[in-house]
């Protein structure tokens, strides 16, 4: 066996507690807080599995020529070995929100691995600097804790969801990195290609295509902890690049792949996090999570469901119920439990506010009372008709009611979101609850305003639910896809099909979508060939490895779970990319730029 060099650590700054007093040990670690008290020094020493603390005192036992005085001039970010003996804390000096609370280190020997300059930040649990400059230091913010729990989480999840699927027999396939775009509705990142001067690689915006063809290739059931590359305006919950839980399976109906990934996402956030989902998640027709929750991603850690006004609206004395309902619309409200007393005029006037932003011409309201109703609709709702609504709303006295009256695409949407903004408000998007649920059959495709045209809503390669009517052009609305998403509190964390595999099937969808014959070769060729030679039915999904691992650790956005994440701007602070290249790579490439002003 190799010996182990003095300075190198007996133990870990994590791990040292009653049990140990009396022993002699060398910890490593960085230097977080450093107390000089002349004769005493105390310093915390940190690495990621804890904090121990050392004590420096010149009268110590054994403590070695010069090792008091260097103990007084180290500084904080100083990474350093410590020998010493381990002593029992007094009952008083006991800390209790330490795992090493009940010991501290007696200094003997000191050796400072590596002097640090002044760092440009103090290296706090809950971040102070400005986020520009913890990107530019991207090495120093990860030696906050709490980076590094997510960091060391997201790999035990990792880890986790690999050995579910190893289980399971799925192969984990390497797809290629430098290939040709893939369609999931962004820019593509370009590789210009040096041996074929004016031809480009695609970065995957995901490995879509090659997970197919895996099928086809008979593997059967294939994953891949993939990295996805999407030129796109970037939000909180986008990064250019990002990381799926990329799968795929054969000879498999819609069921398969949700009860298998269900299982997945059970055992991985209770391995990686802890975190207990319940079971069965829900599974909702697209048409039904709009109807009931305004939206294709509820949020189900409160209930508060939409309910359908429009048979009472037709003879309600409230105009604008009825007006909408004759116009064919509808009107839709919630019941808020308990919110009467909580919701003045003021906030009602914010909310309706809020709720015109989403297209709403009005939010009418009502607070029940132990004799009906009271509120900007009670005139028209007195008596038996007041009593009618509170039974149809489900609600008791203290509730608040809130209504939307319009065309159904308005009135989802808008009360959807007051839905979301009342619960966020009350305090009932929990971040320590977790719901999950399936949306099942999305619509095929959907009309693109902007461009004036049918686009695929999911991806081209979504099987159409009614196989024998795949008229596609006669109804487009009616198609639905056998496209499935993965929801989280709201949040979309997944999202897949039962695939085409059917070549002339697969032309058709294309045809649709407007692809010319030519482009559809171009672009997909060799898919449309591949399915020549025995396609099997097929189906996967991808889950959002980011937006689930930030979900389970309650942070607002994914770069606190990406080690080295870039800005908005899609830029690395630290390494400076994107950036300039040499002329002579550029000329290598024959490309040249044409950009008035190149950022510097
Ligand atoms: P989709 O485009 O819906 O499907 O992506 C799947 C999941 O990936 C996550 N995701 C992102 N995460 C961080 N930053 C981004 N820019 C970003 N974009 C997407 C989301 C999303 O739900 N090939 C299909 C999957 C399939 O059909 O099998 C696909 O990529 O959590
Ligand atoms: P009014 O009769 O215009 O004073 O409106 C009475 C209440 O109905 C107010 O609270 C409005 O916000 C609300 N309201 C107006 N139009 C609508 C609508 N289309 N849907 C729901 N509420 C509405």
């Amino acid at each position: 066996m190799k010996q182990r060099s003095p300075w190198q650590r007996t133990h870990t700054c994590g791990e040292l507690n009653r049990e140990h007093v009396g022993t002699e040990v060398v910890l490593n670690g960085w230097i977080e807080n450093h107390r000089d008290h002349g004769q005493l020094v105390f310093v915390d020493l940190r690495d990621r599995h804890g904090v121990t603390q050392i004590v420096g005192h010149t009268e110590t036992d054994g403590i070695g020529e010069g090792v008091f005085e260097r103990l007084r001039k180290l500084g904080a970010e100083d990474c350093v070995s410590v020998t010493g003996r381990v002593r029992a804390r007094d009952a008083d000096k006991i800390n209790k929100n330490r795992a090493t609370g009940e010991i501290e280190l007696l200094v003997t020997g000191l050796v400072v691995l590596g002097e640090a300059a002044t760092p440009p930040f103090e290296i706090l649990d809950e971040a102070e600097a400005n986020e520009e400059l913890r990107m530019r230091y991207r090495y120093l913010d990860l030696r906050r804790r709490p980076l590094q729990e997510a960091l060391v989480k997201r790999a035990r999840f990792v880890t986790a969801i690999r050995n579910y699927l190893q289980d399971q027999r799925f192969v984990d396939i390497e797809t290629p990195i430098l290939t040709k775009s893939s369609p999931e509705g962004a820019r593509d990142y370009l590789v210009p290609s040096r041996v074929h001067p004016g031809k480009f690689y695609a970065l995957p915006q995901s490995p879509q295509i090659w997970k197919q063809l895996c099928m086809v290739a008979g593997l059967d059931r294939y994953y891949q902890i993939a990295r996805c590359f999407r030129d796109e305006d970037l939000r909180a919950d986008r990064q250019p690049e990002f990381t799926q839980i990329d799968l795929e399976m054969s000879f498999v109906e819609e069921h398969d792949v949700l009860d298998l990934v269900e299982g997945m996402v059970v055992h991985g956030m209770r391995e990686g996090f802890g975190v207990e989902l319940p079971q069965p998640f829900p599974r909702f027709d697209f048409e039904q999570a709009m109807a009931l929750y305004g939206s294709d991603k509820p949020d189900l850690r409160f209930g508060m469901e939409l309910i359908d006004l429009s048979e009472h609206a037709k003879t309600s004395a409230f105009k604008v119920f009825q007006g909408a309902v004759e116009t064919g619309g509808m009107v839709k409200g919630i019941a808020v439990e308990g919110a009467a007393d909580k919701y003045s005029r003021k906030n009602i006037d914010a909310l309706t506010a809020f709720s015109q932003g989403y297209g709403a011409k009005g939010l009418a309201w009502a607070k029940v009372t132990a004799n009906g109703v009271e509120g900007s609709i009670a005139r028209f709702y007195e008596g038996a008709a007041g009593q009618e609504l509170i039974a149809r709303m489900g609600a008791k006295p203290g509730d608040l009611l809130l209504f939307v009256a319009d065309q159904a695409k308005v009135v989802h949407k808008a009360l959807g979101e007051v839905r979301l903004k009342v619960a966020a408000e009350l305090g009932l998007r929990d971040p320590k609850k977790f719901r999950c649920c399936w949306v099942l059959n999305f619509p095929m495709f959907e009309w693109n305003e902007d461009r004036q045209r049918w686009q695929y809503a999911h991806n081209p390669f979504s099987a159409p639910v009614d196989w024998d009517n795949t008229d596609f052009e006669k109804d487009p609305e009616y198609h639905r896809s056998r496209a499935y998403d993965f929801v989280m509190n709201g949040w979309e964390l997944g999202s897949g099909s039962i695939r085409i595999h059917k070549p002339e099937l697969q032309k058709k969808v294309f045809q649709f979508l407007g692809i010319s014959e030519e482009e559809q070769q171009r672009n997909f060729g060799y898919m449309l060939e591949a399915y020549k030679y025995g396609g099997p039915p097929h189906g996967g999904i991808a889950l959002g490895l980011d937006r689930m691992c930030a979900l389970a650790l309650g942070r607002d956005g994914i770069r606190d779970v990406i080690a080295f994440p870039k800005t908005a701007m899609a830029v690395d602070l630290m390494a400076q990319a994107p950036n300039l290249v040499s002329a002579e790579q550029m000329a290598e490439l024959q490309i040249v730029s044409t950009a008035k002003k190149p950022d510097a």
